[in-house]
């Protein structure tokens, strides 16, 4: 019995009971800790017919600065939740300062969950001095208890040339081996990602980096590579990159490289493509559940310049609903998990010509289909399409964020997701994304819209989420 671990996860889920009453900002159907603070989303699998969602959590630290656990939350609907209790706790040698990002993989005998142990000493500059990244493996034979963890690689197991800033692995299993990418900070400031292979899950052999031909940021982080529709796909997070243009407003960037060539050896990577226009996304990760690809994100953005009041309620951040993923017409298209619309209730229906205006529930779907120009303000939050170009100005309720742009090519349709403090804005069917945390007053939304369409406003249920009973814990 680790002795640590079982103090830590009592730790966890004394925090947990000690959770502060909800709040107006609480979201109803995206994913938030109980308490604390959450950033990517880990570990995410169907498994033996549910969905996991592990997450970077900090239980006692909304503010953020606490070392990492793995929060945990089930489903088989996508719909009803459970709240389990944490599954990684910082509780090795290996792994000290936090169990970082990383994968599941799904084995006949149970769970394999990887991730980044992260050790940092008392003295260093924590890029080249004073810190460890370390390959972790943890087994879980059910999903929800943890059996063992065992260090696979450490530093000095890793291609020459890098920094001490090597993290982030995902595992999948593929013509019967198994491929790991891991995001990597070369000594020259480049960011890449480091390909490995295994054929028994433990040991692994670097096979591959993959880089762009000129720099592009100086650490790639939370990378994925998969192969959707015929394509295959790398996303990344590359830091570092010109902060300039729709898509790379945001302190750290996020998006896709087109991959064509084999990944294994010779591959070259395409242009990079924005994931995500808007000001809070960011170290998405993708999973197969039945036939599709399904994608959650972090509605949330590292060391933003804006904030989030309800750090000062004891908790901060939250997860994007479920994407379905698709390649079509040479690119990357998402849209809200198709089960999401179980969520609808009441409607109101209406064409609109000129100005018309609504007042909506504090969740609500908002799907409009216009023709030419179009402006809308949703409780503060401004989108305006004009020409070529889709603006998101927050007038009211974003704490610190102004306004994003993101190509919209010819508006045709755009569908929102209205939480009670998150936006997510698909456009043109998913051609373009805009999410973004706002943090209006008030006991209901108000929407003004000026343009020609029609808009179809439906109130929105929450998730239903339940918690591990307490014998179990
Ligand atoms: C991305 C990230 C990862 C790291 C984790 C730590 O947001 O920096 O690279 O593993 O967060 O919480």
């Amino acid at each position: 019995m680790n002795v640590l671990r079982h103090d830590l996860q009592r730790l966890a889920a004394l925090a947990e009971q000690s959770a502060p009453p909800a709040g107006p900002w609480r979201p109803g159907f995206h994913l938030a800790p109980p308490v604390g603070f959450l950033n990517d989303p880990n570990g995410l699998c169907y498994f033996r017919g549910e969905y996991h969602v592990f997450y970077q959590y900090a239980p006692s630290a909304p503010e953020g600065r606490g070392v990492r656990f793995w929060g945990h939350y089930k489903s088989r609907d996508l719909l009803t939740w459970e709240q389990c209790p944490v599954m990684l706790c910082p509780d090795e040698p290996f792994d000290l300062h936090g169990a970082y990002s990383g994968s599941a993989l799904c084995g006949e005998d149970g769970l394999y969950l990887y991730y980044t142990g992260n050790v940092k000493y008392e003295e260093g500059d924590y890029v080249h001095t004073g810190r460890e990244s370390n390959t972790v493996l943890a087994y879980s034979p059910d999903g929800a208890r943890l059996a063992w963890k065992r260090l696979l690689m450490r530093n000095k197991d890793y291609p020459a040339g890098l920094t001490l800033h090597v993290r982030d692995p995902k595992v999948w299993e593929q013509d019967g081996r198994y491929y790991m990418v891991q995001g990597a900070r070369t000594q020259e400031d480049r960011g890449e990602v480091l390909v490995f292979e295994s054929t028994d899950k433990f040991h692994w052999t670097h096979i591959n980096t993959l880089r762009t031909e000129e720099p592009f940021g100086y650490m790639w982080e939370c990378p994925d590579l998969f192969a959707l529709d015929g394509q295959r796909v790398l996303i990344a997070c590359p830091q570092g990159v010109e902060r300039r243009g729709p898509g790379f407003e945001n302190q750290y960037a996020c998006g896709y490289f087109p991959v064509s060539g084999d990944f294994r050896g010779s591959c070259t990577l395409g242009e990079f493509v924005p994931l995500d226009y808007g000001f809070d996304f960011y170290a998405p990760q993708t999973f197969t559940g039945g036939k599709r690809r399904l994608l959650i994100g972090w509605l949330g953005m590292p060391d933003a310049d804006y904030t989030n009041p309800t750090a000062a309620q004891g908790w901060q951040h939250c997860l994007t609903v479920p994407r379905e993923l698709r390649w079509e017409d040479g690119r990357l298209w998402m849209r809200p998990a198709r089960e999401l619309e179980a969520l609808r209730g009441e409607a109101q229906e209406t064409s609109f010509s000129g100005r018309c205006e609504m007042e909506l529930p504090l969740m609500s779907e908002l799907l409009i289909s216009c023709e030419g120009n179009l402006k809308l303000n949703l409780s503060g939050a401004e989108l305006r399409a004009e020409g070529e170009t889709l603006t998101l100005t927050l007038r009211e309720g974003g704490h610190g964020r102004t306004s994003r742009t993101a190509p919209a090519g010819n508006l045709r349709s755009l569908r929102i997701l209205a939480d009670t403090s998150a936006l997510e804005i698909f456009v043109n069917d998913g051609e373009a994304v805009l999410s973004t945390r706002w943090y209006p007053e008030g006991p209901g939304r108000t929407l003004a819209l000026k343009g020609e369409g029609r808009i179809a406003a439906y109130e929105l249920r929450p998730y239903r989420v339940t918690q591990t009973a307490s014998a179990t814990r």
